[in-house]
């Protein structure tokens, strides 16, 4: 198969919200400390009727339906997760009714798990069984869910919800160049959930920062020599068009794209200018460990950054400001964001992703577009994605509402034997959404 990519894809994120402004007051945090600070603007939550499981089956039904594809030309169907609903019933056989119905069963895949970065795997297990001998020439579907939540304290700003469905094939309008991919993996403790009865991490704000940034940079520069190795030249931001990353919060993507250009700097990369080289110079010699402690050097090269950031990251900020973090769907609202704003424009650009998970696992890695081929255009993509719409149309929360369906959310997290209040006015039509758990942990769910 060639052109190997993503021919078609469908976001949902709940209605249900809350504005920043309005939690950082509730919250006593000072004022601009979560918008200005964090660089959110609303964050996105589940209520007691949405799940990371309603969510997927929503998208996934969506995007089917949407773009016209028969569910048996499914061949594989990966997800991508790090909301623990069962420990061994994997979300990818809660889908299956919307296959089996059509009389689909043949269909490989489970789910992949680390923290963020499940999604990835599962995208990369789809393009690579496109690309392989085991392919039988039908599509693969990935599904990226999760409802990111955080116990009260600095974290919860930095909670969100989604679910991303992508239709993996060949000709595709999103094609990886699947020979620019650089990994860094390694053992930390910087996120994790080790309790079993609660939804909320074990976090280290402060380490996991630092984690994503090393990570980042390793990705980085094992990226650029195999670029060099591929391309015979240096590679430099300016060689991709666009720049997406994971996205706890836009801040942190400020000072990782930084860091690309202070990366450049220190490969003296023809983006580094003698203004840019004079700002970065006092910086050269720090030791790694030190350049990630140094505030003074996150100030110069995130100014050195600031017009590249604008024209190459800035448009694909949308979602994961206005949502927050959606932990594996994360980065790929941040690709959608993208296409929201530039699809017409997108053709024959290259975009660098960057997906990092905690504990840690991490890739940056290469994508070529093109406009495609009906249905499966930019374009499609772009008004089936509906992004200004669906952000438009939701419904925002007082503090009071938000932290009560939070505390909801704890005490049935695990549980069994309730029925939902089944209110499912706020939800779109079309909507998936959970009507019961009954005794014996099954899980019900109605399409409104
Ligand atoms: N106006 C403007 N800016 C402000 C204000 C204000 N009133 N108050 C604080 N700030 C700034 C701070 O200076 C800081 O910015 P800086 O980093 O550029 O200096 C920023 O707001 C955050 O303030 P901190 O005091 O650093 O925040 P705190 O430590 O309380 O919490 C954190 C932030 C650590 C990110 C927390 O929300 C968290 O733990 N989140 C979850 C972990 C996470 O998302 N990690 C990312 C990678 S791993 C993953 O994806 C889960």
């Amino acid at each position: 198969a060639k052109n190997v990519g993503i021919l078609a894809m469908e976001i949902y994120f709940p209605p249900t919200c809350i504005q920043q402004e309005v939690l950082e007051a509730h919250d006593g945090a000072s004022k601009g400390k979560y918008t200005i600070g964090l660089g959110q603007d609303c964050m996105a939550f589940c209520s007691e009727v949405e799940d990371v499981i309603s969510m997927s089956m929503t998208a996934v039904t969506s995007l089917l339906e949407k773009y016209g594809v028969d569910p048996k030309q499914i061949g594989r169907l990966e997800v991508g997760s790090e909301t623990v609903l069962d420990k061994s019933k994997s979300i990818k056989t809660f889908l299956m009714p919307i296959f089996e119905k059509y009389g689909n069963t043949d269909i490989e895949g489970v789910d992949s798990s680390n923290a963020c970065y499940g999604g990835t795997a599962a995208l990369f297990n789809c393009v690579n069984w496109v690309e392989s001998n085991s392919w039988d020439g039908r599509y693969g579907l990935v599904v990226c869910t999760d409802s990111a939540v955080y116990a009260e304290g600095p974290a919860r700003p930095t909670g969100g919800a989604a679910a991303i469905a992508m239709l993996i094939g060949p000709n595709a309008p999103i094609v990886f160049e699947s020979k620019l991919r650089a990994s860094h993996m390694a053992h930390a403790y910087d996120f994790y959930k080790p309790d079993l009865a609660s939804e909320y991490p074990v976090v280290d704000g402060k380490l996991s920062q630092t984690c994503y940034l090393m990570a980042l940079d390793s990705c980085y520069k094992s990226f650029c020599q195999k670029f060099e190795k591929m391309d015979g030249k240096k590679f430099s931001v300016n060689d991709a068009d666009y720049f997406v990353f994971h996205s706890p919060y836009n801040k942190l993507v400020q000072k990782s794209f930084a860091r690309l250009l202070f990366n450049d700097f220190l490969q003296s990369a023809s983006t580094i200018d003698e203004a840019a080289k004079e700002k970065l110079a006092p910086f050269s010699s720090l030791s790694s460990d030190e350049s990630y402690q140094s505030r003074d050097l996150e100030k110069a090269a995130q100014q050195v950054a600031k017009p590249f950031y604008d024209a190459k990251v800035q448009p694909s900020t949308l979602i994961p400001k206005q949502v927050g973090n959606m932990y594996t769907a994360s980065l790929y609202a941040a690709f959608a964001s993208l296409i929201n704003n530039k699809s017409s424009t997108l053709a024959g650009q290259r975009v660098i992703l960057f997906s990092y998970g905690s504990g840690l696992t991490s890739t940056m890695f290469s994508l070529r577009l093109n406009e495609g081929q009906q249905p499966f255009t930019l374009s499609n993509i772009n008004s089936i994605m509906n992004v200004s719409s669906k952000l438009k149309s939701r419904h925002e929360v007082a503090p009071e509402k938000f932290v009560e369906t939070m505390k909801i959310m704890e005490h049935r997290y695990g549980g069994k034997d309730f029925v939902t209040n089944k209110d499912c006015s706020l939800l779109a039509p079309g909507t998936y959404y959970l009507t019961e758990v009954d005794s014996k942990y099954r899980r019900f769910y109605a399409k409104k």
